[in-house]
């Protein structure tokens, strides 16, 4: 990175099938940039069974498995970078609690409160800790790894 620009805290961020078909999608990247976060990268993305067990491998032992992959396969989402002081637990905050259900009583204010459903169609995903955000940005941004890559790695 260049020198003298600190970098800020990274999270991955998705919106997801509900959330770009229910067309909350400038909504939600609104009040993203409201609470002060900047969005790195973004693109959008079809995913495939097998992609989408590997990105929620953690969860495969549990029952809403199979429905969630099939959720997230069934229409485009929207991956974002988002970059700000303590973004990790700050997307969290802003998202809301699982449940939408929950969110619309508790945090109505929420992003899930504003555009999910229940605990599976709950609009966004975020990463839960330093070490999936860094998991979860190279599993579709891989080049944000480049710090690390030497001339001497296949791309
Ligand atoms: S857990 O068990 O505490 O890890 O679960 P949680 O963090 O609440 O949720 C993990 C992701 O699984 C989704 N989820 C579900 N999908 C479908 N059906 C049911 N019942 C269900 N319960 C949880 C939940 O939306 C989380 O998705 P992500 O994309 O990580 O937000």
């Amino acid at each position: 990175s260049t020198p003298g620009n600190i970098e800020k805290e990274k999270t991955l961020a998705i919106i997801k099938p509900d959330g770009l078909l229910g067309n909350y999608t400038d909504d939600i990247k609104r009040t993203v940039l409201e609470y002060g976060f900047r969005i790195f990268k973004e693109k959008t993305v079809q995913f495939d069974e097998a992609t989408v067990k590997r990105f929620y491998a953690e969860h495969s032992s549990k029952s809403f498995f199979s429905s969630l992959t099939k959720y997230m396969t069934s229409g485009p989402v929207l991956v974002m970078v988002l970059e700000k002081d303590n973004a990790i637990a700050d997307w969290r905050a802003l998202m809301g609690p699982t449940d939408a259900r929950k969110a619309k009583i508790t945090h109505p204010h929420s992003v899930r409160a504003m555009c999910g459903l229940d605990t599976q169609k709950n609009c966004v995903h975020g990463s839960d800790s330093t070490k999936s955000a860094e998991r979860e940005i190279s599993f579709f941004f891989r080049e944000l790894s480049a710090d690390v890559i030497t001339e001497h790695d296949e791309l």
